[in-house]
């Protein structure tokens, strides 16, 4: 078999074999094709898409070129969710205390931020002494114990998709559904869980700006996990403005706490809600009406905040942050950003929100970079609030006053007023089952 024949079939539009695709991965794991190839394929199927059925042996092909996990020895129905990345996006550290506190077990491997999104990982190290590394017998024992582990990928998971997604990252070829879905799905697969929830942004935060783009990404994960045997469901949610007011590691962190005691803002305890209620529901707890009655009471009674608690503790974090959020270490200098004009926010550009919170050392700009965790952004107004002229827009903090500068010119080119108020947009746009 030879590449260039691969290359041209699918510039062409044919469609690649079962055998040819594996060949692809096989060379891109052993680093026997040349990255040129890599990236021509690349861009043939940017252009000339896939079939449902080469996307799931792109994807099956992506999670065979590393390690799996076994989570057999964990007792009970394992569910997991995933976000395709935003802005302010702490629900994994609300949702999955909420579905473990139910007896639903959550064997969480989270990622680290990637460009403008924030990671789960990230987060949880603002948590002093919070171990996001655990041998796999550490990890199994913890899960069965209390029901919920979240640590980082420290294996070798699908280490084709880390080099596909270095040189698509160069070559303009990131925005490819078959490739978005291949490269999400063949992680999340290479992991053992029963169920997945996938919830997939939409809008100016998120790799797919439109509503009817990330309906087709979702269709197409569901129905490559459905492949893989599992169950799945996506909910399609609005990243057209970060979820909640705090973006930046601790302070995310202390609106997710805030948040299990239920005193959350509204749009982030509403997707959160949500997530658990479908998550619930395909681990075999009801219908999502009844889960999501379920997953307000883990709330309400205290539960789930006891859940987070419990597994901040089994992973060496310090929990006093936990009962008392005020325990977590202040940035050393904060800055007020007050609006210049009187009128209601008409658009946030969430994407750029994101990269004002990195500009202020949230953030990496190289993999070696050190996060400041304190750093980041609590928004004060948000898309559709009306603000008086003098009123504060957000608040920003970091450990580098240098740094505001840069911040601040961001977040006020990226924040669009208007004299009328702007049309509502939901939070969760569709569900696909
Ligand atoms: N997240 C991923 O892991 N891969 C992509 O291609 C896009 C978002």
């Amino acid at each position: 078999m030879r590449m260039y024949d691969i290359i041209k079939k699918k510039r062409d539009g044919g469609e690649l074999s079962t055998e040819e695709i594996a060949f692809f991965i096989q060379g891109v794991t052993d680093g026997s094709i040349p990255d040129y190839q890599i990236s021509a394929l690349c861009m043939a199927i940017y252009f000339k898409g896939m079939s449902v059925r080469e996307t799931c042996d792109l994807t099956f092909a992506v999670r065979d070129s590393g390690d799996k996990v076994d989570f057999s020895s964990i007792r009970g129905i394992r569910v997991d969710k995933h976000s395709t990345g935003g802005v302010g996006d702490k629900t994994s550290l609300v949702v999955a205390p909420i579905v473990a506190s139910l007896g639903v077990k959550v064997a969480k491997m989270s990622g680290r931020g990637l460009g403008h999104t924030g990671g789960t990982v990230d987060k949880l190290e603002a948590i002093e002494g919070f171990r996001t590394t655990l041998s796999d017998a550490d990890f199994i024992r913890q899960v069965n114990d209390i029901g919920l582990a979240i640590v980082g990928q420290s294996r070798q998971f699908a280490p084709a998709d880390k080099k596909l997604y270095a040189l698509r990252d160069v070559t303009a070829t990131v925005d490819s559904m078959p490739l978005i879905a291949a490269s999400i799905m063949g992680k999340k697969l290479a992991a053992d869980d029963d169920c997945i929830v996938l919830d997939v942004k939409t809008g100016s935060g998120s790799f797919m700006k439109t509503v009817d783009e990330s309906r087709a990404l979702a269709r197409l994960m569901v129905d490559i996990g459905k492949n893989a045997g599992k169950k799945m469901k996506a909910l399609i949610t609005n990243m057209d403005r970060p979820l909640g007011h705090a973006i930046g590691n601790s302070l995310e962190v202390i609106e997710a706490v805030e948040t299990l005691c239920g005193r959350g803002p509204e749009d982030l305890t509403e997707v959160c809600l949500t997530l658990a209620a479908h998550m619930l529901s395909l681990a075999g707890m009801g219908t999502p009406d009844e889960a999501m009655a379920l997953a307000k009471r883990a709330i309400s009674d205290g539960s789930a905040l006891a859940k987070l608690k419990e597994c901040v503790a089994a992973q060496g974090g310090d929990v006093r942050l936990i009962e008392d959020t005020k325990n977590f270490k202040k940035a050393k200098y904060s800055r007020d950003v007050r609006s210049t004009q009187s009128g209601y926010i008409a658009h946030a550009d969430t994407e750029a929100y994101g990269l004002a919170s990195l500009a202020l050392g949230a953030g990496r700009n190289t993999a070696e970079d050190d996060i400041d965790f304190s750093a980041g952004i609590l928004l004060k107004k948000k898309t559709g609030d009306y603000v008086e002229a003098g009123e504060t827009l957000a608040t920003l903090y970091t450990d580098n006053e240098a740094l505001f500068e840069g911040a601040e010119a961001r977040l006020r080119a990226a924040t669009r007023m208007q004299s009328g108020r702007p049309e509502e947009e939901p939070l969760v746009y569709d569900i696909v089952e």
